[in-house]
């Protein structure tokens, strides 16, 4: 029998959830991904690829043209400079980057702090490098960081600490003051940062990112993720990449050296050419997913549901007390599948202790206005 160094890791409920509504028939608004493509320029910019040979590995760090139009998406959006070479690493997913930040960090008997409701992969990849994390709660209302509740955690061990904003379930995010209020209280400490930034463009009403690119002082301890397949609509292609001082990048290189090596060649080509064609795109991205929030927050405003829109991500929080107070989330998520034909994503999986009594479900609404009009139809008759 082996002995599993992840006891705890079982299928997720984004798999589990995803599979129930292609069983059942039903709306997926479970999984975090569009049911519409990516802009048709990009689409065809790989095949073009693809024909003119560019199939073999691509350099271990990332195709050049591609860490160059990172760097300057990163000058525009940010103000910030970066250089492409020794700060820029094109990885296979944000989710590998955030394991090889990890992998390259970490040591046995580190604590990591991460922030409940908390994004699936940080666990697992802290738990490989034999580091144990230290879960802090956002606060219930607003999902802000609690900053008695961080000092309280803070240890000698305390080698790391995760970021994610926008937030991924909740759809806050993290102020330029907490950045300063998170750099006053680290500042003497050996503490690194990764910040989860996939979703740093979808925010709404004019609120801007804090991007710990733009923070000078914790960019000397970060590592900040991001994803093509947020920002292109394009999950499926698993490109990222991460951004982190030189000597940052080199110790994360050592590591994704040896997990994949390097990202997919003609889908790296792709977005260069993209990212220099279009840079508008990243530009229009609030207004083309706010106008989503809104249509599918105005739709559902006639149901039981109580919620507040949010400010970042296509993730859409929604409160069932009125509906089913009787069913914990889970079990709210499975009879939502199963008698209403909407798949949604129970919030408690993303904390290490739930909150007794929360009763939140995530939907996504990352999809076509046919999808929200017929989803808000059947959540309206719930
Ligand atoms: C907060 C967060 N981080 C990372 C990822 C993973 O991104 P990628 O698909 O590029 O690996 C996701 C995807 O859902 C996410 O929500």
């Amino acid at each position: 029998m082996i002995t599993s160094k992840l006891p705890n890791v079982g299928t997720t409920i984004f798999t589990t959830m995803s599979q129930l509504a292609a069983e059942t028939g039903a709306l997926n608004l479970s999984q975090g991904f569009p049911d519409f493509n990516g802009p048709q320029a990009l689409l065809d910019a790989v095949g073009k690829h693809i024909a003119l040979g560019h199939n073999q590995y691509a350099p271990m760090t990332g195709l050049p043209v591609l860490r160059q139009q990172v760097a300057a998406k990163i000058a525009r959006s940010y103000g910030a400079t970066v250089n492409p070479d020794s700060e820029v690493t094109i990885t296979p997913g944000a989710t590998e980057a955030i394991f090889c930040a990890i992998q390259a960090v970490i040591r046995n008997g580190d604590e990591v702090i991460v922030f409940d409701p908390c994004y699936d992969s940080y666990e697992p990849s802290v738990e490989l490098a034999g580091g144990r994390c230290v879960h802090v709660q956002l606060s219930l209302q607003g999902f802000a960081l609690d900053f008695e509740k961080i000092k309280a955690a803070l240890s000698p061990r305390t080698r790391m600490i995760i970021l994610n904003s926008p937030h991924n379930p909740t759809g806050a995010l993290i102020s330029r003051a907490e950045l300063d209020q998170l750099a006053e209280l680290i500042r003497d400490r050996d503490i690194y940062l990764v910040s989860d930034e996939v979703y740093e463009h979808l925010v709404f009403d004019g609120v801007p990112h804090a991007s710990v690119l733009a923070h000078e002082e914790l960019y000397q301890r970060a590592f900040v993720v991001s994803s093509f397949g947020k920002t292109y609509h394009v999950t499926g292609w698993k490109t990222g990449y991460v951004v982190a001082p030189a000597a940052l990048t080199a110790e994360l290189r050592k590591v994704h050296q040896y997990v994949n090596f390097c990202g997919v060649t003609p889908l790296q080509y792709a977005l260069a050419d993209f990212m220099a064609e279009h840079p508008e795109h990243v530009e229009e991205l609030p207004a083309f997913y706010q106008a989503k929030r809104d249509l599918f927050c105005d739709l559902l405003a006639p149901s039981r549901f109580s919620f507040t829109r949010v400010t970042g991500t296509y993730f859409q929080l929604v409160d069932y007390s009125q509906i089913r107070p009787d069913l914990d989330d889970a079990a709210m998520s499975l009879w939502m599948t199963r008698e209403h034909g909407v798949a949604t994503i129970p919030v408690s999986v993303f904390y290490q202790h739930p909150p007794q009594g929360q009763r939140l479900v995530r939907l996504c609404f990352a999809k076509r206005e046919e999808t929200l009009q017929q989803a808000a139809e059947k959540l309206c008759v719930i």
